[in-house]
């Protein structure tokens, strides 16, 4: 595992950006996109780069990490939207190319399986962004996930729910049930790059790195990853 601390937020970014890139200019890249709000200034920074530098998305497939069960096509915050509306939109990957998993699926469990032979027939992921919650979870693997997971349904716990409340009006809007790649999927991506900052994320961040591999905290199974960077702000390295 690297782990690679930068002084601020944009610095993060621009890091990252950089691993991403790289990726795309070796292509055609099979791109794993995360949502929240840690990843989107990366997404701007690839933006910029597509729009000064001309670094081309055209060859790429990206696949969504997760996203909410029962929010109607096209709401706001699906994370099809999010990823269409912070990234994709903006460069010049195919629309068609942008997967993601169908919380509006009427039945679940067989999207969780579509889902997964997607990703395979494209050949896996190459790089997966990954951003991490509070509670040390990753796409939406909360706290006793199986480190040998695959795509299912998930139920969020009430912290998540309240850390993710700020994106709608209320925490009753919030969905219950989401569809999230396992943390046995997700480790399957060649190279993982997983982005933090600020203090919130610290103890999340320590317990990732040093702490045991346990389901307790999801994404201490990265530990067990051949390929992992860690970028992070001082912030977010502050219990290192
Ligand atoms: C959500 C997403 C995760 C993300 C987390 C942290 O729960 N499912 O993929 O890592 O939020 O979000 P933020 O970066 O806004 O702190």
């Amino acid at each position: 595992m690297e782990i690679v601390i930068r002084p601020t937020p944009a610095d993060v970014a621009v890091t990252a950006a950089d691993i991403v890139a790289d990726h795309v200019r070796r292509g055609p890249a099979v791109l794993g996109l995360a949502t929240g709000s840690t990843p989107l200034a990366t997404y701007q920074e690839l933006i910029r780069r597509h729009r000064d530098e001309g670094l081309s998305f055209k060859d790429c497939v990206s696949f969504n990490l997760d996203e909410y069960v029962g929010l109607p096509k096209g709401h706001p915050e699906s994370y099809r939207e999010v990823i269409r509306k912070e990234f994709t939109s903006h460069v010049d990957i195919p629309d068609a190319k942008v997967e993601g998993p169908d919380g509006t699926a009427a039945d679940i469990a067989a999207e969780a399986t579509r889902y997964e032979e997607a990703i395979k027939a494209a050949g896996g992921v190459d790089v997966q962004l990954l951003g991490i919650g509070t509670d040390g979870h990753i796409g939406f693997n909360e706290p006793v996930s199986s480190l040998a997971s695959r795509t299912r349904i998930k139920t969020l716990t009430t912290q998540t729910r309240e850390d993710n409340a700020r994106f709608f009006a209320s925490i009753d809007e919030v969905p219950i049930h989401v569809l999230t790649q396992g943390l046995g999927t997700i480790s399957e991506a060649g190279h993982l790059l997983l982005l933090a900052t600020g203090e919130g994320k610290a103890e999340a961040i320590a317990a990732t790195v040093e702490g045991p591999v346990a389901a307790i905290n999801p994404a201490s199974v990265l530990q067990f990853h051949p390929h992992v960077t860690v970028v992070i702000d001082e912030a977010a390295a502050s219990q290192l």
